[in-house]
C-alpha cells in the first residue's frame, strides 16, 4: 500500500490477537513498528518489531517511559494503534465499579492518555494517522458485557471527537470494529462455552469467527496514503455479523 514504507507506527497490544497481527502486517508493508504491551508475550522474537516496551498502560507514566523508549530510536511516529484492551462478563450492578473502573482504565483512560502523549509526534508527521480498535459493542450492547459496551462507545466516540479536531492539521483518526474473533480475549469463552463460538459462527453471514489477520489489512489502508479523506468513522469488519438482525 502507499506511503507506508519507513513510517514509523507504535501499536499497542502487540503481544497478542489484533494487535499482534497489524504489527506483523505493517512490518510486511516496510513499516518500523514499535509494539507496547503488559505481558512480553513473543514480542521479542517477533522479528517484525523495530523494539518493544513492555508495559501497564493504565499507570500514568507509561507513556513516559514508552516516549523515552522511542526517542532512543527515532525522533518520529507516523501511526497510532490502540489496539490493548480487556473485556470481562459483568453485569452492570454486579458487586463494586472494580470492573467497569478496570475496564474504562484499559479500554478508555489509557487510549486517551497515550494518544495526548503522542500527538505532538503525529502532528509533525505529515501523514499522522490514530487507529483504535472499537468492537460491534461501539455501536450495539450485549447483556453481560455492559462496561465493555459503555467503554467501547467512548473509543469511537473518542474517533469522532479528534477527527474532528485533528482533521485541519492533516491527522486521520478512525475507528476499526471488529466482529468476533478469535484472540486471548475471546479463546478461553469459545473453548468454556461451545454455544457461545457456534452463535457467533452463525450470527456472521460470512459463516465464521474472523482471524486477527482478517482485521490488519484494513489497518494497513487506513494508516496509507490513500485512506488520506477517510476519518471520523467507525468500520465493520465483522463477516457482515451485524446485518443478520
Ligand atoms: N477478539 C475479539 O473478538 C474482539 C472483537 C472486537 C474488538 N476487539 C478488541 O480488539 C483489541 C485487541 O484485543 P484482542 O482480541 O486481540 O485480544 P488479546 O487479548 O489477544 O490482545 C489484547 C492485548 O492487550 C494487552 N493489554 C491488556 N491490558 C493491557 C494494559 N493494561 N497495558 C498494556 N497492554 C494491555 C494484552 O496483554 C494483550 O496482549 C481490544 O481492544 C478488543 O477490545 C476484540
Amino acid at each position: 500500500m502507499k506511503g507506508l514504507n519507513k513510517r514509523v507506527a507504535v501499536v499497542t497490544g502487540a503481544a497478542s490477537g489484533i494487535g499482534r497481527a497489524i504489527s506483523n502486517r505493517f512490518a510486511e508493508e516496510g513499516v518500523e513498528v514499535f509494539g507496547i504491551d503488559l505481558q512480553v508475550g513473543d514480542m521479542p522474537e517477533n522479528q517484525s518489531l523495530v523494539g518493544h516496551v513492555q508495559v501497564d498502560l493504565t499507570h500514568e507514566h507509561s507513556t513516559n517511559l514508552i516516549l523515552d523508549f522511542l526517542s532512543s530510536y527515532t525522533k518520529k511516529c507516523d501511526i497510532l494503534v490502540n489496539a490493548a484492551g480487556v473485556s470481562e462478563f459483568g453485569f452492570f450492578d454486579d458487586k463494586d465499579m472494580s470492573l467497569f473502573e478496570r475496564t474504562m482504565a484499559v479500554n478508555l483512560e489509557a487510549v486517551a492518555r497515550i494518544t495526548r502523549a503522542f500527538l505532538p509526534l503525529l502532528r509533525e508527521s505529515n501523514q499522522g494517522r490514530i487507529i483504535n480498535i472499537g468492537s460491534i459493542c461501539s455501536e450495539f450492547a450485549s447483556p453481560g458485557l455492559s462496561a465493555y459496551v459503555i467503554s467501547k462507545h467512548a473509543v469511537l466516540g473518542l474517533t469522532r471527537a479528534l477527527a474532528s479536531e485533528l482533521g485541519s492539521e492533516g491527522i486521520t483518526v478512525n475507528c476499526i470494529q471488529p466482529g468476533a474473533i478469535l484472540t486471548g480475549i475471546t479463546a478461553s469463552s469459545f473453548e468454556a462455552d461451545p454455544s457461545f463460538k457456534e452463535h457467533w459462527v452463525n450470527k456472521a453471514a460470512i459463516g465464521r469467527i474472523g482471524e486477527p489477520e482478517d482485521v490488519a489489512p484494513l489497518a494497513c489502508f487506513l494508516a496509507s496514503e490513500e485512506a488520506r479523506f477517510i476519518s471520523g468513522h467507525g468500520i465493520y469488519v465483522d463477516g457482515a455479523a451485524m446485518q443478520q438482525g
